[in-house]
């Protein structure tokens, strides 16, 4: 098991790809604290966990508030003792162009995608230091590559490419390693609120298979199982990576 004795901390769990990768994490020894603001979806993130034999906690969090991130920290350290792994994956998408967003819009959505990962990693840093430990950002391949009625979230996952770089910098002398994930279409929560939204749902979901080179959109446990990679010891030489999942989204131009 990759992960044996590893306290893990994943943010927004309680669903899609977040849970998967608890699952994952659990799967190769880790105790996971499942950290999301649904704390009765994170329940039953738990009980899955539970139920094939790891170990997990339910903690409810909203990542873009200082004292219940504080509060998630301490009940990590009241529980496992430790932190070894920090996966910043909690986000929300405001499908809408910066004419249509409003202000509060705007701000809440810096506020739980960039200010999540601002505020989990404020507050597990110095605990990350004593056990070197690593952070894992969830960005995406739109911090690359973007498209259409989704403008501050390709803004976030673009500055969370840039903050992994500039967090691995600054800690990379404390032996902690700081990497993102870019993935393409999952078949998770973001990718569903964005196909209602356009005027063809199932047309949109057919049409973003063939933006990826394999002709499909991946599933979460293909993302969770980087994420395990980079927590582990195979990952030891890695730090400062955009790592992108994406199927091979955005290689070539899209289908006419
Ligand atoms: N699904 C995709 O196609 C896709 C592609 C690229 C990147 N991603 C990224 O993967 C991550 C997970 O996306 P998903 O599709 O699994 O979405 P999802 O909606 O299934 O999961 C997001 C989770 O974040 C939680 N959350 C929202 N606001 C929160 C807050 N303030 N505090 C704590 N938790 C909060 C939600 O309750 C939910 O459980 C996101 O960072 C997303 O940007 C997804």
């Amino acid at each position: 098991m990759r992960l044996e004795g590893r306290v893990a901390i994943i943010t927004g769990a309680a669903s899609g790809i977040g849970r998967a990768s608890a699952g994952e994490f659990a799967r190769e020894g880790a105790r996971v604290v499942v950290a999301d603001i649904n704390l009765v979806g994170a329940q039953e993130t738990v009980k899955q966990i539970e139920t094939a034999g790891g170990v997990a906690l339910a903690v409810e969090t909203d990542v873009s508030t200082p004292e219940s991130v504080q509060h998630l920290v301490e009940q990590t350290l009241h529980s496992f003792g430790r932190i070894n792994v920090l996966f910043n994956n909690a986000a929300i998408q405001v499908n809408k162009t910066v004419e249509d967003t409003t202000f509060e819009e705007w701000n809440r959505e810096m506020g739980i995608n960039l200010g999540g990962v601002f505020l989990c990693s404020k507050y597990s840093l110095p605990h990350l230091r004593n056990t070197k430990g690593c952070v894992i950002n969830m960005a995406s391949v739109n911090g690359f590559f973007v498209e259409p009625m989704c403008a501050g979230y390709c803004a976030t996952k673009g500055a969370i490419i840039a903050l992994t770089k500039a967090m691995a910098i600054d800690h990379g002398k404390d032996g902690i390693r700081v990497n993102c994930i870019c993935p393409g279409y999952i078949d998770a929560g973001l990718a569903w609120e964005y196909f209602e939204v356009q005027s063809n749902p199932a047309e949109a979901r057919a049409a973003a298979g063939k933006l990826h080179a394999l002709g499909r959109i991946g599933r979460p446990e293909e993302v969770a199982r980087v994420a395990v990679f980079l927590a582990s010891d195979d990952a030891s030489f890695m730090t400062s990576s955009s790592v992108v999942v994406g199927g091979g989204f955005g290689t070539g131009l899209p289908p006419v």
